[in-house]
């Protein structure tokens, strides 16, 4: 793990240029659909969402989405794919939960993949959830199980070596949701520092309101 923060804004441009990479956000689009009914009344928040790549999954199926994150340079690209699309229930919102930033509004469902383990702190991040989150609402974090550290071979911004289920389950509940599930979202291979490659997995924790 470093301090440093990563430079998102210079990943942007080649973000999605990786199949590996939409493939596995196409996983986890489709484990949050098997959990979570989505309807054309949904308002939805994608926290982290990069350059929109779950966003633009979900978009199809729900009312608006909104995707937060703390890189314009992301942020810029998915503002590129919402005008070649001509969408009007995509939006973006530039905001860093870690520089006091305040998640507004209110959402039927609320998304985030792949972005908790570059969030120094979780639990105020979840009771930013837990007040934006309409009643019956859903939350749904997609994030690597435990990984030894070598899922990143650039540890800038790596704040936790993925997560144990559990114990990531446990602050969920103490933030005020229940109903917690977690399954495995997708699964992939890749090559590991020292030679070899190795399977890592995702996994999609889901919980109400
Ligand atoms: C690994 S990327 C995942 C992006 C997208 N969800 C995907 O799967 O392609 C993590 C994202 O979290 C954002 N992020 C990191 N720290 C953040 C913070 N403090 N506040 C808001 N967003 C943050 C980054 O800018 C980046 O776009």
């Amino acid at each position: 793990m470093n301090g440093e923060k990563r430079n998102f804004d210079k990943a942007a441009a080649s973000w999605d240029a990786k199949p590996e990479r939409v493939r596995l956000v196409k996983d986890i689009a489709q484990a949050i659909a098997g959990e979570v009914t989505l309807t054309p009344s949904m308002d939805v928040l994608d926290f982290g969402c990069g350059t929109g790549l779950l966003t633009m999954q979900l978009q199809p199926f729900v009312h608006c989405i909104t995707g937060v994150d703390s890189s314009q340079g992301m942020l810029d690209v998915l503002q590129a794919k919402i005008k070649d699309q001509n969408l009007d229930n995509v939006k973006t919102c530039y905001l860093d939960i870690e520089k006091n930033g305040v998640l507004e509004g209110s959402y039927n469902l609320i998304v985030s993949g792949m972005t908790f383990h570059h969030i120094r702190e979780i639990k105020p991040l979840l009771n930013q959830f837990s007040n934006i989150l309409l009643p019956a609402g859903h939350l749904c974090i997609a994030d690597l199980d435990a990984d030894d550290g070598q899922f990143h071979e650039n540890k800038d911004g790596v704040f936790h070596s993925g997560f144990d289920r559990e114990k990531l389950a446990g602050l969920i509940r103490e933030a005020g949701f229940r109903d917690i599930r977690c399954r495995t979202a997708a699964k992939l291979t890749k090559p590991v520092h020292g030679g070899g490659s190795r399977e890592f997995t995702v996994f999609l924790l889901t919980s109400c309101r």
